[in-house]
């Protein structure tokens, strides 16, 4: 039985006070939402004040990226994921499609951040999804395989069971255009069915596959009846906590 995991992930929004509030809003709605795990990732900025707000509920922060690398070092700008396990993140979200398109992310840095990751004892979240150009020109498995397997190359087993993958079709990022619930059920059988080649059946009956993109209130209740839809990575709904708790309690 895999746990769903309902995750918001806040993006470059809230100034520490609303995080605070918006946390704290949370925090009585989703209380009683053990059919799955709660995540929430707010800016750098706001992580430790969050977390320590957070301290002893089920909701647990993720950071939005890390660094590719724990050791401390000169590189200005970048946070060790020992950093942010140092100050109660749980999970990194890592290799988003907005850190790809705009920050150069590649397959390459997204296995560096997910191993050091690891190391560090956090849970990676990664990310792969297709463009519309990449969909429309029916390469839509492709792209997406091969940034799976890029992205997880090279983890052991152990490693592999403190992964969560997240589908998130570009084109239905922020665009209020969700991808069908069979469109996300037929990439989140490919992406099963490629981790099982890589890493073995008993990883991919285990590995949770979120869906990104467009996911609200009124169409989560669908995506999670696929039977390979493990949960949610949400954006913009994710922002306010009465619509947030929304999609956490869509049972
Ligand atoms: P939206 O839910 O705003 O489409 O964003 C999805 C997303 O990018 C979550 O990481």
């Amino acid at each position: 039985m895999r746990k769903p995991i309902i995750a918001g992930n806040w993006k470059m929004y809230k100034l520490l006070a609303d995080a605070v509030d918006t946390a704290l809003a949370l925090k009585p709605l989703v209380a009683n939402a053990t059919h799955c795990e709660v995540v929430i990732a707010p800016v750098f900025t706001a992580l430790k004040t969050v977390a320590d707000r957070l301290e002893g509920s089920n909701i647990g922060v993720a950071s939005q990226d890390c660094a590719t690398q724990n050791s401390f070092g000169a590189l200005t700008g970048e946070v060790a994921p020992a950093m942010l396990k140092d100050v109660g993140c749980k999970y990194a979200i890592i290799g988003h499609s907005e850190r790809r398109q705009l920050f150069g992310e590649t397959d390459g840095s997204v296995n560096l951040k997910t191993k050091a990751a690891l190391e560090a004892g956090l849970k990676a979240i990664v990310c792969v999804g297709e463009s519309l150009a990449e969909r429309e020109s029916g390469n839509a498995e492709n792209i997406v395989g091969g940034q799976l397997s890029a992205g997880l190359s090279g983890l052991t087993l152990d490693e592999m069971n403190r992964i969560i993958i997240a589908y998130e079709p570009v084109w239905a990022i922020g665009t209020g255009k969700t991808a069908t619930p069979a469109q996300a059920q037929e990439m989140h059988s490919h992406i099963r069915s490629l981790v099982g080649k890589d890493h073995g059946n008993d990883v991919a009956a285990s590995v949770r596959i979120l869906y990104g993109g467009s996911v609200k209130p009124e169409n989560i209740g669908e995506l999670m009846s696929q039977p390979d839809v493990d949960g949610a990575l949400v954006g913009g709904a994710s922002l306010d906590a009465d619509s947030f708790a929304k999609i956490v309690n869509y049972k």
